[in-house]
């Protein structure tokens, strides 16, 4: 036990120093020769590519109309109904156009540094089987959206987002509509578990993914306690097994290992390092959304100061993968929660507690670069237009003191 803790220190240490975190270990530079870590402390500020290669209707209604899906609940549904062929050729354009090399520019000019890419086992065609239906051919723009991401100097963080028969009930983010998940055994974990394989293996061979530095074994698993402690015991020491066994096939030197992700536990799906003895290059993801927290007060003045000292570190280090500026249900369209502008400036400043209290450990992606929603809580895209969020973060408010 005493071996095994200090073991575990030892290599929590080694693994913020010499981490393939952009900037703590490694540079990395545009084309162009910019270094977007340079000036930011090595803090990861990045957004999600949400609804770019698993779309999730609700964030994109007209979108998903256009493609032909409107009214199915998720890719599985729509790409059954429409049939193989006509849902091949309907996503492609998807992928070509929801996020374009143009969106990743923008990127940059806002001092942003990192991106996560949602993605769905499905994208390794040869795991899906003949009772599930997925849009095939989008590893290309996978490869095609990576390269621009690494020729701009960005951070990716790869994120297995859609696991196989789905981690989660009844929502389309894992690519299905499946109201009893079947993630959870070993004949999924194993599917899951090639699928990171098969992703490690590409990124350390192709130059498109060189920026990639993080791979996320598993977006927001269930907190059911059963499952999630099946997932921790069986998974996520297998997948670090089978991650480091394709490096080392590769002779990937030690320091440029991915940094394996997996939800923090401050998700509620137990304490992810529990049955890992080896946490060299591990990182974990936080999802802070105020919308689904019923025990903070909603005033301005309390949102403002709960974050201000909102504390994000109970894994290490930790990433706060997905948050928004969104509000509870009952608060959504109160006069003075409405995202409009008369209400910019406590946003503005929400924002900018947030961003403090992320800051504190290794930062932040904001859920979600782009939205169809006409609102600026859900879309970084927008905040910045309605001057929510800053062009440049010299801009960002001390709120916090
Ligand atoms: C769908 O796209 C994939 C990948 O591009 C291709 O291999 C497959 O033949 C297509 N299926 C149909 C029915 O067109
Ligand atoms: C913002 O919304 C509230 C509530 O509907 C309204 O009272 C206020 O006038 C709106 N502000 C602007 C600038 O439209």
């Amino acid at each position: 036990m005493a071996i095994l803790s200090r073991f575990c220190m030892l290599s929590a240490l080694a693994g913020l120093a010499s981490a393939w975190l952009a900037g703590d270990n490694k540079e990395i530079t545009s084309k162009d020769n910019k270094n977007l870590f340079s000036s930011v402390n090595n803090k990861v500020r990045g957004v999600n590519l949400g609804s770019q290669f698993i779309f999730e209707p609700w964030l994109g209604e007209s979108a998903w109309s256009d493609m032909g899906c409107s009214g199915r609940a998720s890719e599985f549904d729509c790409v059954s109904s429409m049939g193989q062929k006509a849902a091949n050729e309907s996503f492609a354009k998807h992928w070509g156009s929801w996020i374009t090399q143009d969106d990743i520019s923008e990127m940059v000019s806002y001092g942003l540094n990192t991106i996560r890419v949602p993605v769905g086992y499905w994208l390794r065609e040869d795991l899906v089987d003949s009772s599930e239906h997925f849009p095939q051919g989008g590893l290309e723009y996978v490869q095609k959206l990576c390269g621009w991401a690494s020729d701009a100097g960005l951070y990716i963080i790869m994120d297995l987002h859609g696991a196989p028969e789905a981690q989660t009930p009844n929502n389309a983010f894992t690519g299905q509509n499946n109201p009893n998940p079947g993630f959870y055994q070993e004949d999924q974990y194993e599917r899951a578990l090639k699928f990171l394989e098969w992703m490690a293996e590409m990124i350390h061979r192709q130059d498109e993914f060189r920026n990639v530095g993080m791979l996320e074994v598993l977006n927001e698993p269930m907190q059911d306690n059963d499952k999630a402690s099946s997932m921790r015991e069986n998974y996520y020491p297998k997948a670090f097994e089978r991650i480091r066994a394709v490096e080392t096939k590769l002779s990937v030197d030690k320091k440029d290992y991915l940094h394996i992700q997996m939800m923090d536990k401050l998700w509620g799906s137990g304490d992810p390092t529990e049955h890992l003895d080896d946490q060299y290059y591990a990182a974990y993801d936080d999802h802070r959304y105020y919308k689904w927290d019923k025990s903070v007060e909603t005033t301005h003045d309390n949102y403002i100061s709960t974050s201000c000292k909102d504390k994000r570190d109970s894994n290490s280090p930790t990433i706060v993968g997905e948050w928004s500026l969104a509000v509870p249900k009952s608060m959504d369209k109160a006069s003075d929660w409405q995202p409009n502008s008369s209400n910019a400036d406590f946003y503005r400043k929400w924002f900018a507690a947030q961003v403090h209290s992320y800051e504190q450990g290794q930062g932040w992606v904001f859920w979600t670069w782009k939205s169809q929603l006409n609102d600026y809580r859900w879309s970084y895209q927008d905040a910045v237009k309605a001057g929510v969020i800053p062009k440049d973060f010299n801009s960002l408010e001390d709120v916090c003191g």
